[in-house]
């Protein structure tokens, strides 16, 4: 493996956790022991790295995590990163512990903070990572295909008992403002109603008594109705249709539960591509990069002031299929 000018990176995973981080810490600090890049891992995310929270990190020290949720480098979320004054601490920290780049592993808070560190100089990419997979410049983040297994699994089993009592189910799915996990686990549990902050027209609360109805008409006797958390909360639309069709819901959200578990192995090699990548660009002496792919399988990169500033839609494929599925 080629040697390169960059002696020393960082690594650090910030904001919401997602199955796979470890991977990405893994295939970082591999790739840069093979090029012979020195490698510290920055706990806590970007609060970490303002208080020179550090641990040195060599390819034992990453042994057996690939197929562990969590991250070993702990996660968070700042306030103080986001001032000039946090900032400008972190840069510091970098300067002393003589960084030639920084691998951030996590969401889009994570890569606006990068783009601010990157702006006084530091060179960072980021590699997406978390169960929302909104991130605008790449159609996958880390995370997404484990968490969305593990909402499937879980509303599968809500399912048995809500047939059994011939009930309606709604469940709460994370995504904070995006539908894109609810949309996901919805078309894979065969939903009667899925609700998206993306398509209210086609899919908001007053399209729902007439598809629970429609199913009843159909001969169903219980009912699964997926509500992305930012669409609203899921006892609100029970109470709304124990309001409108009498019916007596039981209300479920499923929370933090969709972000722990082992990562599935889609999320283990996109994690393990993801993070070489990462370090090959820093090598190669490019910088402010995002990592991107389409599918996990191909990874590419982008600018990360383009990254952050494209628009990700909801996919319309996935769109007209629900549309399709659920009968309106
Ligand atoms: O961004 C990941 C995510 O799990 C969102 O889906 C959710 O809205 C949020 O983080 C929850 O954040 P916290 O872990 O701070 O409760």
């Amino acid at each position: 493996m080629m040697a390169s000018a960059v002696k020393r990176i960082g690594v650090l995973t910030s904001g919401g956790d997602a199955p796979g981080m470890n991977a990405a810490i893994r295939a970082v600090v591999r790739t840069a022991a093979r090029m012979g890049i020195d490698c510290i891992g920055i706990r806590r995310g970007w609060h970490g790295l303002i208080n020179g929270d550090i641990v040195r990190l060599d390819e034992h020290s990453v042994a057996h995590i690939i197929g562990r949720g969590g991250t070993m480098l702990y996660t968070a979320r700042s306030e103080e990163f986001k001032t000039e004054a946090g900032q400008l601490k972190a840069v510091a920290n970098c300067k002393l512990l003589g960084l030639d780049g920084i691998v951030a592993i996590g969401g889009d808070g994570t890569f606006r903070g990068a783009l601010a560190l990157s702006k006084h100089g530091i060179s960072v990419v980021g590699v997406p990572a978390t169960i929302d997979n909104d991130i605008s410049c790449t159609e996958y983040c880390i995370g997404y295909d484990t968490a969305a297994n593990t909402a499937v699994e879980c509303i599968d089993k809500l399912r048995d008992t809500m047939q059994a009592h011939e009930r309606c189910s709604v469940v709460e799915v994370m995504g904070r403002n995006a539908g894109h996990l609810a949309l996901y686990v919805g078309l894979a549990i065969g939903a009667t109603a899925v609700l998206v902050p993306e398509e209210r027209e086609t899919f908001g609360l007053h399209t729902l008594a007439d598809k629970i109805r429609n199913a009843r008409l159909n001969g169903y006797t219980h009912y699964m109705i997926v509500v992305a958390e930012g669409a609203g909360s899921a006892t609100e639309v029970g109470n709304y249709i124990k309001d409108t069709l009498g019916l007596d819901p039981r209300v479920t959200v499923l929370g933090h539960i969709q972000r722990g578990g082992f990562p599935n192995a889609r999320d283990r090699l996109a994690a393990t591509r993801m993070g070489f990548h990462a370090v090959e660009l820093l090598a190669q002496g490019k910088t402010n990069r995002v990592v991107c792919s389409e599918s996990g399988e191909d990874i590419t990169d982008v600018d990360i002031v383009e990254g952050l500033s494209m628009h990700k839609g909801i996919s319309q494929q996935q769109v007209k299929t629900l549309a399709a599925m659920t009968g309106i």
